[in-house]
């Protein structure tokens, strides 16, 4: 049966650790010469902009031998009322898998239920998945585990986070997220995550509202952007919201010697992160996004295997 990744949800524990180890194998240059996807072609179907997904992907289906087609939906007929559920049939016909990036995640779920191969999320409204597992491989590959590292996310409670909420809870990472009043992650995700965690025994999620309470003792500090893409209504009133929600080097002090600093990028240097910190010795920003890549080949790897 065909394997969907249209959230953290679809892989078991199991699945994600053996992952982050194949991603780790492929960045080392192991099986450079192996090419799974050797004549297939692969669709990337993006609503929205996009630098790290479209290009880690591009490149990474390059690397496994196989070819990537972009399209956008005004491209496609769907930008004249095509259903998706003709799309996805027909498409179905061509090409081995697809990845999508949309703003509602049902549009998604949908593609997914017509579409007779793997699609993965490549960013919806409410789920980043392949940012997540980026995201996991560089703390891995930083701490040494994931199991037991302290996490906290600083700022809204978007796509993103929703995102680190589900991988948190998968891998037994303590998650603590400071969101201000209405800007946390989605209600029904924290309460299946923490649901998980129960039966599990392994993990924390906490949500608070201080970041300096969240920031104490983390071993990773996380932020991303204030207004996702899709959502700029109400933009400055939600800054004003967020503005005590920086990560910068005074919220830096609260958490460890060797704390590392993410942040999915685009950043709005300024906004939810500052220069100094982007920048500093403790940001492995670049190194996440170039995981974008290697784990994007591990997953491709093993959902068309
Ligand atoms: N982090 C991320 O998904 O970046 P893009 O929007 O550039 O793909
Ligand atoms: N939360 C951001 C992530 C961009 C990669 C957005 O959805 O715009």
């Amino acid at each position: 049966m065909k394997r969907d990744f249209l959230t953290l949800w679809d892989l078991s524990t199991k699945e994600i650790e053996y992952l982050i180890e194949r991603a780790l194998q492929l960045k080392s240059g192991k099986d450079v010469n192996k090419c799974p996807l050797l004549g297939k072609s692969i669709g990337l179907l993006f609503e929205k902009p996009s630098t790290r997904t479209r290009i880690s992907f591009e490149v990474g289906i390059y690397q496994l031998g196989g070819q990537a087609i972009y399209l956008t939906s005004k491209d496609l007929q769907m930008g004249r009322g095509e259903s998706i559920a003709d799309t996805a049939k027909v498409l179905s016909r061509y090409l081995s898998a697809m990845i999508i990036r949309t703003y509602k995640h049902s549009t998604l779920e949908e593609f997914a239920i017509h579409f007779s191969h793997p699609v993965i999320n490549g960013l919806s409204d409410s789920h980043h998945p392949c940012q997540a597992l980026a995201d996991l491989m560089t703390i891995y590959e930083s701490k040494g585990r994931l199991k037991g590292v302290n996490l906290t996310y600083i700022g809204d409670g978007n796509n993103v986070a929703n995102s680190l909420v589900e991988a948190s809870a998968k891998t037994g990472i303590n998650l603590s997220l400071a969101c201000p009043e209405g800007f946390e992650p989605s209600h029904y995700i924290l309460k299946r995550a923490k649901d998980f965690i129960s039966e599990r025994g392994e993990g924390k999620i906490s949500l608070l509202r201080d970041p300096s309470e969240a920031a104490t003792m983390a071993d990773v500090l996380y932020t991303d952007v204030w207004v996702s893409m899709g959502q700029e209504e109400n933009t400055e009133e939600k800054k004003s919201k967020l503005k005590g929600y920086q990560l910068n080097s005074d919220l830096l002090k609260y958490a460890k010697k060797d704390v590392i600093v993410l942040h999915c990028l685009p950043a709005h240097r300024g906004e939810e992160i500052t220069d100094e910190v982007i920048d500093g010795e403790n940001s492995l920003v670049l190194q996440q996004a170039e995981n974008r890549l290697h784990t994007e080949k591990a997953l491709l790897e093993f959902l068309l295997k």
